[in-house]
């Protein structure tokens, strides 16, 4: 893949037709390197957020061996990487994938939050004495862009219940939640904690293994979410003060916070209207969390400098399909000359743009080349 030193010296070389990933698999590293140093436990990766070869390889290169894989095609993709753990925590999973999970990946490790999903995973597997099942439970969001609290896990009784009869057929009892994506305040992993503990207490199980999930967040402007470091110490208290074995298991899964920064991505200005921007990429494209979530992406004219003196004004920005949808209202903040032809590099655009992106309208086609500069915003530097 094509190198260059940023996005700048990119486009002084080529004016792409189409919209352009810059990947930084070093921030990847860095992120990851990170996790490794002050989770206190071990770091999976959320295998969804973005499965491309070389930031999957700047984690690996980190140290990250361990995985979260939430269908059979990431399982068949992850189980290509050397020496990986795949954890499959999707709730709810076909018959099928449970089986082929089992016993041609090797999977041992299974989420559910609901008896019927127990007796899926004991009748497909064989109920063997080697599962490793994670019960997930419901936790209140808080501060999250994506709360989950909504579609997967269990609570109440009913969650007390399954601790219980899971208890009975797992070499390995786990417990997992996931406060919500880009949560940006610890609150919500004190809470889930004690959530945690009033269903172990109320269970009276032996459990082996917590999995706090992801929900990490990164930075999208100047105003920076609660340090990284603020969301171990929670994790770590939070831990610490359950009624589990000596030898428990704590694990996290981020999937956002470990690859956000590794991405920009470089869209072309093909119209301006006024404050309205018409660009190459958008919301059924990697903007969809722009478009659908509001999510206000870093931005900066990415193929020329300003000119001398000129003002930063705010725009809004249109995708290039039909539909009006498409759209991310912004407010961005560029140049006042920004104009049809100019190039626009979104930071911080790592976690789930590349992956959810589809090919409405003959879109989602993308370039690829490696920036070595830095990301436009990082929650790893110095301070953290
Ligand atoms: C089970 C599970 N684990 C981890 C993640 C990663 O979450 P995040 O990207 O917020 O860190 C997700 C995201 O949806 C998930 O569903």
């Amino acid at each position: 893949m094509d190198r260059y030193a940023s996005a700048r010296a990119y486009l002084q070389a080529h004016r792409p037709d189409k919209p352009v990933f810059g990947l930084r698999p070093h921030a990847a590293g860095v992120a990851a390197r990170w996790f490794l140093k002050h989770f206190p436990g071990e770091v999976a990766y959320a295998y969804k957020a973005n499965s491309a070869v070389f930031l999957i390889g700047a984690l690996y290169g980190a140290g990250i061996r361990a995985f979260d894989v939430a269908s059979i095609p990431e399982l068949e993709d992850a189980s290509t990487i050397p020496e990986a753990t795949l954890h499959y925590m999707h709730p709810i999973k076909s018959r099928q994938a449970i089986k082929r999970a089992y016993f041609e990946y090797g999977v041992r490790c299974f989420a559910l939050d609901s008896e019927d999903e127990l007796e899926k995973i004991l009748t497909e597997t064989g109920s063997p004495d080697d599962l490793e099942l994670f019960v997930r439970l419901t936790v209140p969001a808080r501060n999250s862009s994506i709360p989950l609290e909504r579609k997967f896990g269990i609570e109440g009784e009913a969650a007390t219940a399954l601790l219980m009869r899971t208890r009975q057929h797992c070499d390995t009892l786990g417990v997992c939640f996931h406060v919500g994506s880009h949560t940006v305040t610890t609150d919500a992993y004190e809470l889930a904690f004690n959530t945690v503990r009033h269903h172990i207490v109320e269970a009276g199980v032996v459990v082996d293994a917590i999995d706090v999930g992801g929900g990490f967040p990164s930075q999208y402007g100047p105003n920076a979410p609660t340090p990284l470091i603020d969301f171990m110490r929670a994790i770590s208290h939070g831990f610490d003060n359950l009624p589990v074995s000596h030898d428990c298991r704590l694990i996290c899964e981020p999937g956002r916070a470990l690859i956000a920064e590794a991405e920009s991505l470089i869209v072309r200005v093909d119209a301006r209207r006024g404050q309205e921007l018409f660009i190459n990429d958008g919301g059924y494209g990697a903007l969809f969390d722009a478009a659908q979530l509001d999510f206000m992406l870093p931005v900066r004219l990415a193929n020329r400098e300003p000119d001398a003196g000129e003002e930063m004004q705010s725009f809004e920005m249109w995708g290039p399909t039909c539909d009006s949808i498409d759209h991310m209202k912004g407010p961005y903040q560029l140049p006042a000359s920004i104009r049809e032809g100019d190039y626009i590099e979104i930071g911080n655009m790592g976690a789930y743009g590349r992956a959810i992106a589809g090919g409405f309208n003959g879109y989602g086609r993308y370039l690829d080349v490696i920036l070595d500069d830095e990301p436009m915003y990082t929650m790893f530097g110095e301070a953290q």
